[in-house]
């Protein structure tokens, strides 16, 4: 089982990538699956204008940067999105990003870990909905993280009980993959 934590922000400076390593550093004391961290910086996506909805387009996309990532999206049984909030939403960028794409998402498992000024809980909440759209499972229990008291100039700072939360978080994540990954597997 493959899982990929995504960066979810763009941003010069941006709290993602330290935030998606500290899950990577706690998933991978495990053995059930394998993580790794997918940050959407690498792949210099452009907003969608394609005239062909992702939908629609057979995985045929019109950019290559779109194909590159939706590969990369392809190899995964299931996801971490790790989600800033902005404007009391989903980041922009990271729309834009699961917009891209559909097959690649289809059907798959999801678990957030997200931070701001309230634990990211609105950008959360905005996920839920939208990953609905294409059958996602997305599992009950979220890391909320603290942008002014954990989120720090010198990295994180994180409280005692966030490796408890993040645990929980794995087991279900790994629970609902392996369960959707079996039975995808033909009977013997
Ligand atoms: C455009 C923008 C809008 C924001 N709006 C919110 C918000 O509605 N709620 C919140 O808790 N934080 C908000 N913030 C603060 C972010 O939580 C904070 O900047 C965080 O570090 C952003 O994640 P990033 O550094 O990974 O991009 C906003 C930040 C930006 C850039």
């Amino acid at each position: 089982m493959k899982i990929g934590i995504i960066v979810g922000s763009v941003r010069e400076g941006r709290a993602a990538r330290t935030v998606a390593e500290w899950v990577q550093a706690t998933a991978d004391q495990r053995e059930e699956a394998t993580f790794e961290i997918v940050d959407l910086a690498d792949f210099d996506l452009p907003m969608l204008t394609s005239p062909i909805i992702p939908g629609m387009a057979n995985r045929q996309y019109d950019d290559e940067r779109v194909v590159r990532f939706g590969q990369a999206i392809d190899q995964y049984d299931g996801f971490v999105f790790v989600t800033p909030e902005y404007n009391h939403s989903i980041p922009g960028a990271f729309k834009n990003a699961f917009d891209s794409l559909a097959p690649e998402w289809t059907g798959k498992t999801v678990a957030f870990v997200s931070y701001g000024a309230d634990g990211g809980i609105r950008a959360v909440e905005h996920w839920r909905s939208v990953v609905a759209n294409f059958s996602m499972h997305a599992v009950r229990q979220q890391v909320a993280l603290s942008l002014f008291t954990e989120l720090g100039q010198d990295g994180l700072q994180l409280q005692e009980r966030r490796v408890g939360e993040l645990d929980v978080l794995v087991d279900q994540l790994v629970a609902a993959t392996r369960a959707l990954v079996l039975q995808d597997q033909p009977v013997a």
